[in-house]
């Protein structure tokens, strides 16, 4: 049999508990092109870093050399939702992520996410004690699918018994982010431009309620957003809606219950972190470099010729940046393969970083800490049942699908 290519390897299920022997192979060729009409892979920190602070490259599914291999592009021809921010290039991306920005954060928006602190403790309060008498449960289904759900769901003012409506729309858009699930599946794109269309209808009953009646939730704010930036116009509202119900637990589930994972692996992190849940702060940087749960961005285009270590990337090329690679890069980190909180420098790319950089991350962070200071507060002795826990297929958002743990008992 052949020897599978790199980019075959980074898909391949087989690969998922541990990625990152092929990161570390991948590393050996910085700027890795396999075959014609292939990605350009790029896995060291500093190229990375680099490339998403530049112009040439483009988040736009239009800018590639053959556009029709960009499923959510194509939903675009056909009548469905205009891309989100996160697929658009300035100077629309910037008009629309400011207008989101001073519905969710400072400066017009200083206590959002502040405010829900004490809600956030509550959700998590109630979801540790309705565990009950259980001395074996799912980290994933009974904790960390649940609290970022029902977090964003407030923020947004989405109802949270609408989820398992919802989430049949969610999963197929997800599957679609892996190019992997992309090539092997030609029904899924089609599936996932509906998904997105009857998540778009499902939230437009939610904008008209909100038009008519503005309450005090995300939705209102974008739907009556009158700024400098002008309003947003309501196939807009519908898009930046998606993309932050979506973006809102589908990765910081991840960065749980990769989160607990490590833990488990890491006792005295764990014990110490039972003793002083303010080291929940470095935990957390150190998750989103050690295991991040975006691994790679796989949709960046350049719009011209680019140069990346003596290699010309021709305009219209696809380009994965695999974070996940950059983020154990020995020539950034000392001893990358290490779960090390203590570092000094964690500047991980965790969140990305250019303009596309995570919007949600304050409020992604906050759910972390919360929610690891508290588990290991309250569980004791937890451990283990199978260690490595079967993974989600995805190998852009990368997270066990259940995480079995046994303990002895609630605090
Ligand atoms: C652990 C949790 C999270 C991780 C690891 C994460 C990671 C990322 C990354 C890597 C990007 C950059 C994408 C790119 O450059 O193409 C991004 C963008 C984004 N994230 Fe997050 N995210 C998390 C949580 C959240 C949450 C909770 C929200 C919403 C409340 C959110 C909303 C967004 C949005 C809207 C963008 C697009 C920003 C733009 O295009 O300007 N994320 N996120």
């Amino acid at each position: 049999m052949p020897q599978a290519s790199m980019s075959q390897q980074i898909t391949d299920y087989a690969n998922r508990a541990n990625p990152y022997p092929v990161y570390q192979e991948l590393r050996r060729t910085p700027v890795l092109h396999e075959e014609e009409g292939g990605p350009y892979i790029i896995s060291s920190y500093y190229d990375i870093k680099a490339l998403l602070h530049d112009p040439r490259l483009s988040s736009e599914a239009a800018n590639l050399a053959d556009p029709s291999e960009d499923e959510l592009s194509q939903s675009d021809e056909t009548g469905g939702l205009p891309p989100s921010f996160l697929r658009l290039d300035p100077p629309e991306h910037d008009r629309l992520r400011r207008i989101a920005n001073s519905a969710f954060g400072p400066p017009h928006r200083p206590r959002r996410i502040e405010n829900m602190r004490g809600e956030m403790r509550q959700i998590v309060t109630e979801l540790i004690d309705g565990l009950g008498d259980a001395r074996e449960v799912d980290v994933v289904d009974q904790f960390a699918y649940p609290f970022p759900v029902t977090v964003i769901c407030r923020l947004l003012g989405v109802p949270r018994e609408d989820e398992p409506r919802f989430r049949t729309w969610v999963d197929p858009l997800v599957a679609t982010l892996d190019p992997g699930a992309r090539q092997d599946d030609g029904d899924g794109a089609k599936t996932a431009q509906e998904a997105r269309m009857q998540l778009g209808m499902y939230l437009a009953g939610l904008v008209e309620q909100r038009t008519k009646e503005p309450r005090d939730d995300l939705l209102s704010d974008l739907v009556n957003s009158r700024g400098p930036d002008g309003s947003m116009a309501m196939m807009e509202v519908l898009s930046t809606t998606v993309l932050l119900l979506i973006a809102g637990h589908e990765t910081t589930v991840n960065l749980i219950t990769n989160g607990m994972l490590t833990l488990l692996r890491h006792p005295e992190i764990l014990a110490r972190l039972r003793e002083d849940p303010g080291l929940s702060v470095n935990i957390v940087e150190e998750l989103l470099r050690y295991e991040p749960p975006v691994q790679l961005l796989p949709q960046r285009t350049c719009i011209t010729d680019i140069e990346v270590r003596g290699v010309t990337i021709p305009k219209g090329s696809r380009i994965w940046l695999v974070l996940a690679a950059g983020n154990r890069d020995p020539e950034r980190f000392k001893e990358p393969e290490r779960f090390d909180p203590d570092r000094g420098d964690i500047q991980h790319l965790g969140f990305g970083s250019g303009i596309h950089s995570c919007f949600g991350a304050p409020l992604a962070r906050l759910e972390a800490q919360m929610a690891l200071s508290e588990l290991a507060r309250r569980l004791e002795n937890p451990r283990l049942v199978e260690d490595p826990p079967p993974y989600r297929p995805n190998a852009v958002l990368r997270g066990p699908r259940h995480l079995n743990i046994a303990f002895d008992g609630i605090r």
